[in-house]
């Protein structure tokens, strides 16, 4: 089977047709975003944002003055994400291609400061179902990710599981489509929010029979406590 990496250079053209973005997956983007909070001049780094499927809506969250940062390690994925900024006429967005487990913080933190003047990092992380494929290298990558935004910014995971339920009838559909795209169906990486966030700050959705989790959280502010680690 190829590596995920191949996979999605070699499918990017093809992915927003085959991913089940409208039945599945767009789903999980929306309640994930919903529930960021996101307010109008936020700056979101988008972790793994492969072609760009959440910039409408975040876009449309954070306004023109907003600022959207696209990390992805696919230079095919990012061109279909180019197209579409380019489309979309939309200024106001930085793709960086970087394997997200090697990112460099400082180098993120030098081109956000750049494009948007602002040297407290970014107001918010989303990463939606990239976490899942990048597998042995999330929880790195994640981590970094983190470093770039200030503190109380929103933390956002927006992944998959094997559907619950009564709708567990579905779950060999669930298990081939995340076969399909290189995804760790059990890997659950929404527990990184859970981990980082502060105390009583994560609120989740669970959709499409159990299948999509969407967990949101805010880091500690600069006075807080640090979160127990685990
Ligand atoms: C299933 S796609 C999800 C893309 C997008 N976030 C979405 O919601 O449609 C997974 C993406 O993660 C990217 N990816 C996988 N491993 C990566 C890594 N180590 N660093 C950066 N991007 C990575 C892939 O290139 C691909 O674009």
């Amino acid at each position: 089977m190829a590596r995920p990496f191949r996979r999605y250079s070699a499918g990017a053209r093809w992915y927003d047709l085959l991913s089940g973005e409208r039945w599945v997956y767009r789903a999980g983007r929306v309640a994930g975003i919903g529930l960021m909070d996101l307010q109008a001049g936020d700056v979101v780094l988008d972790l793994g944002c492969g072609t760009g499927l959440n910039f409408p809506l975040v876009r449309a969250a954070v306004g023109e003055t907003g600022h959207i940062v696209g990390v992805d390690r696919s230079a095919e994925m990012l061109a279909v994400a180019q197209g579409r900024v380019r489309r979309a006429g939309w200024p106001n967005v930085t793709l960086i291609e970087a394997d997200a487990a090697e990112l460099d913080v400082e180098e993120v933190r030098a081109r956000v400061a750049g494009v948007t003047g602002r040297t407290d990092g970014v107001d918010a992380v989303l990463s939606t179902y990239a976490l899942s494929v990048m597998r042995g290298s999330a929880r790195e990558a994640w981590v970094r990710a983190v470093e770039v935004v200030r503190p109380e910014g929103a933390l956002a995971v927006v992944d998959m599981q094997p559907p619950t339920g009564r709708w567990r009838i579905f779950s060999p559909l669930a298990r081939l489509a995340c076969a399909f795209g290189g995804a760790d169906i059990q890997a659950r990486p929404w527990h990184l929010v859970a981990r980082d966030a502060a105390t009583g700050s994560v609120r989740e959705a669970v959709v499409r029979g159990g299948h999509i989790v969407a967990a949101v959280g805010r880091l500690p502010g600069e006075d807080d406590a640090p979160a127990a680690c685990s």
